[in-house]
């Protein structure tokens, strides 16, 4: 039950006058926000329509106290498709912008920096695509450094620092580097040598796949049915969290491959993990490719709607193309080498 004393019009004013909230009156409630937000993929109570109806209608207290409005990530999946051309991520801006002057603070989780470790080199604050890094003066131990900080309100928790930290120094709940480090070796997956060392039947391929990539339990459980002595799935917040270095660890250690999927380019949750993810791939290929008889195996593919049903072909694919590959290789070798 709402009472009367909880419309709040100067709250709606407040959010309007906001860079970005000027539209929240524009909204006709259809609801077709909610029906393409990412968001209620984990979280089915996310509605980004009932925000702005309850923020329209002056409900002050409900919407700054939910932790909803810090979910959304400003993917903006659904501006595209909204009727009334409201750029949705904006006005939730404006009203986290108001949330934030009077106090409330995000759930979390967030990335935060061990300061023995940080340089302060500011990789992270480059990388991250939501700003929420920036370098500032703290006491460490007795000394004033120079080092990364962290913005709560502005942190989305995507793990692209993480990757890019080249100290180690950033850390990101749940997919920090020993959680994945230990997910990749679970089952001793790691420990066995591979197809190309002679000791598989087939290729052992490990999977980092983006966990919003795959859009319903449904289809992640028909992709850990596949997983065998072949397939080691590990699921990451975004492809921007992939680390090079776990690659050529899983390459060390056993895996003939590894491949890489993220949302397709312009669907990541976290605006440009995609990119980021892809061009980590790419340049890393390129480098095996120099130094290995077997290119192609390491690599990226993006899933979007039309793609998604078929990672587990891609993968098949893969595997097929390192043997191809190792056999040409194994033809063309000079006799004794
Ligand atoms: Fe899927 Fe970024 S969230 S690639």
């Amino acid at each position: 039950m709402i009472r009367s004393g909880a419309f709040d019009n100067s709250f709606v004013n407040e959010v309007m006058a906001e860079p970005g909230g000027e539209h929240l009156l524009d909204c006709w409630s259809c609801g077709t926000c909610a029906a393409t937000c990412l968001v209620r993929r984990f979280d089915p109570a996310f509605n980004p329509r009932l925000i702005l109806r309850k923020a329209g209608l002056g409900l002050r207290e409900a919407v700054l106290a939910s932790r909803e409005i810090w979910q959304c990530s400003a993917c903006d999946a659904c501006y595209p498709r909204c009727p009334k051309e409201i750029h949705i991520s904006e006005v939730m801006q404006a009203i986290k912008n108001i949330a934030i002057r009077e106090g409330y603070e995000p759930p979390g989780p967030f990335a935060s920096v061990d300061e023995g470790l940080c340089s302060g080199c500011a990789v992270c604050t480059r990388a991250c695509p939501y700003e929420a890094l920036a370098r500032g003066p703290v006491m460490v131990n007795g000394d004033e450094r120079t080092i990364a900080q962290v913005d709560k309100t502005l942190c989305m928790h995507c793990g692209v620092c993480v990757a890019a930290c080249p100290s180690g120094a950033m850390s990101l709940e749940e997919f920090n580097d020993q959680e994945i480090l230990t997910r990749m070796g679970a089952g001793g997956w790691l420990e066995q040598p591979g197809y190309l060392q002679g000791a598989a039947d087939a290729p052992r391929i490990l999977a980092f796949v983006c966990q919003w990539s795959i859009r319903s339990d449904a289809e992640w459980a028909a992709l850990e049915a596949m997983e065998s002595e072949s397939l080691h799935l590990v699921n990451l917040p975004c492809s921007g969290r992939v680390d090079p270095a776990m690659i050529l660890l899983a390459l060390s250690q056993g895996a003939d491959g590894v491949l890489v999927a993220g949302c397709n380019e312009g669907e990541c949750h976290y605006k440009r993990g995609t990119y980021l993810g892809r061009g980590k791939v790419a340049l890393l290929d390129t480098v095996l490719g120099q130094m290995s008889a077997h290119p192609g195996r390491v690599r990226f593919v993006e899933l979007g709607a039309l793609t998604r049903s078929a990672l587990p072909a891609l993968i098949d694919r893969m595997s097929q193309e390192i043997v191809t590959a190792a056999t040409a290789a194994a033809v063309s070798a000079p006799e004794g080498a």
